[in-house]
């Protein structure tokens, strides 16, 4: 077997099992699992008419590229959300299957192995991220990010020498599990600093669409690319979803757009893998990039989730204030997250994940995650309360 496997990580949730193999929770508390990040919401209904209306379609092999309304749909949308001057449907946008498969095939077409291969990662991050880069045989770069530096990673640490193996840099805006949003002005460095060393900056934005101010939606890497008059998007791709915009996450539906240089390769690696989108997935996505009302219900839904929670945890616990996603970053208490996410298992039955498990430990053993909980507030508004309060309970219990 390719030895690169053992390199792999444990995922954070077998960790967070093994945590918890040995408690017993009260039998009396309903359980409220607030760690997977899987939208609980009503997915919306038109997608599921399409899927179930083009399922005879299941008959025939899809192409890699996927349909032309399919494309077209998906630029269009780009184009509205992030004030683009266009995007090329034909050599732009690229549909696939999740944004987790597109990252990880992702790193694997795109690493050069013939030269050392780093790859920049946040620290704590989606574990894809380093996945993919390990058993691409590159080396992730981990970059903390922490309060001091507002939960966004601080490209000035890195030296002009590590810049030189860089072939990588992954952005999450919005970020998991921090929450935090880059600005239009730090993507602009960040392409600037991609020029300047030769780097293909990949940004996550599966979480774009969930905001909490209606006025003020995450912007975007091809925004700013836009803003520069970069109309090529040269050295940038983006990576979108319909899992949490559309509450979706089992039809497995996305894109990636951007440079069409990096996306002819990406799309030549596709068809040898062999991840086209079916065709009833490839119209319930149509449907479902047309509509923005559905989203729309969607972020009301989570505005007021976080509204609540966070009336309930503000006087007890210190969080970043949330911006979008549909993640909250609190600090715990004592500073040791593993064991608060036992105590808190054990005596209230809420589970939560540790940020230590989705961060990695520098030398010196320091951990950007430790100290803090990922709070997935996925759940409807009642469970998600309840949680919150069992929470605060147990911290003014001491
Ligand atoms: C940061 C981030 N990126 C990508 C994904 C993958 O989402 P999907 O494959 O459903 O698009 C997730 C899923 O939780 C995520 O948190």
């Amino acid at each position: 077997m390719n030895p690169d496997l053992a390199a792999l990580h444990p995922y954070p949730f077998e960790k967070l099992a093994a945590l918890k193999a040995e408690l017993t929770p009260p039998a009396q508390l309903t359980h409220i699992p607030l760690t997977i990040g899987e939208p609980q919401h009503a997915p919306y209904p038109a997608a599921l008419k399409a899927l179930t209306a083009h399922q005879l379609e299941m008959a025939r092999y899809p192409a890699t590229n996927g349909l032309p309304a399919l494309r077209d749909t998906l630029a269009q949308w780009a184009t509205r959300r992030f004030n683009l001057a266009g995007l090329d449907a034909e050599h732009q946008v690229l549909p696939v299957n999740g944004t987790r498969e597109a990252i990880f095939a992702f790193v694997q077409a795109a690493l050069d192995r013939t030269r050392p291969a780093k790859v920049a990662v946040p620290n704590p991050f989606y574990q894809i991220y380093e996945g993919a880069t390990l058993l691409a045989g590159g080396a992730p770069l981990y970059l903390d990010c922490t309060a001091e530096n507002g939960f966004r990673p601080d490209f000035s640490t890195i030296s002009p020498a590590a810049w030189r193996d860089v072939q990588i840099v992954f952005v999450c805006s919005p970020g998991n599990p921090t929450g935090a949003v880059n600005s239009i002005s730090e993507f602009k460095q960040l392409i600037a600093l991609a020029d300047e060393h030769d780097f293909i900056i990949a940004s996550d934005e599966c979480y774009s669409e969930l905001y909490l101010d209606e006025s003020a939606p995450p912007p975007g890497l091809l925004q700013a690319c836009a803003e520069l008059g970069r109309d090529d998007y040269r050295r940038c791709v983006v990576f979108h979803s319909l899992s949490k915009r559309s509450n979706l996450p089992g039809l497995r539906s996305g894109f990636v757009a951007g440079d069409a240089e990096i996306l002819a390769p990406f799309k030549r690696y596709r068809t040898y893998h062999g991840c086209a989108m079916s065709l009833p997935v490839q119209h319930a996505s149509i449907a479902a990039w047309q509509d923005e009302d559905h989203v729309r219900a969607n972020r009301d839904a989570y505005r007021e989730k976080f509204s609540a929670v966070t009336d309930v945890l503000t006087p007890v616990m210190d969080f970043p204030t949330p911006e979008a996603s549909f993640y909250l970053w609190p600090a715990v208490p004592n500073g040791d997250d593993i064991a608060f996410t036992q105590r808190l298992y054990t005596e209230q039955h809420v589970s939560v994940l540790p940020g230590s498990l989705m961060g990695r430990a520098d030398a010196q053993g320091i951990n950007p995650g430790a100290g803090r909980l990922r709070l997935a507030l996925v759940a409807e508004l009642a469970p998600t309360l309840e949680a919150a309060q069992r929470i605060r309970q147990l911290i003014e219990r001491g």
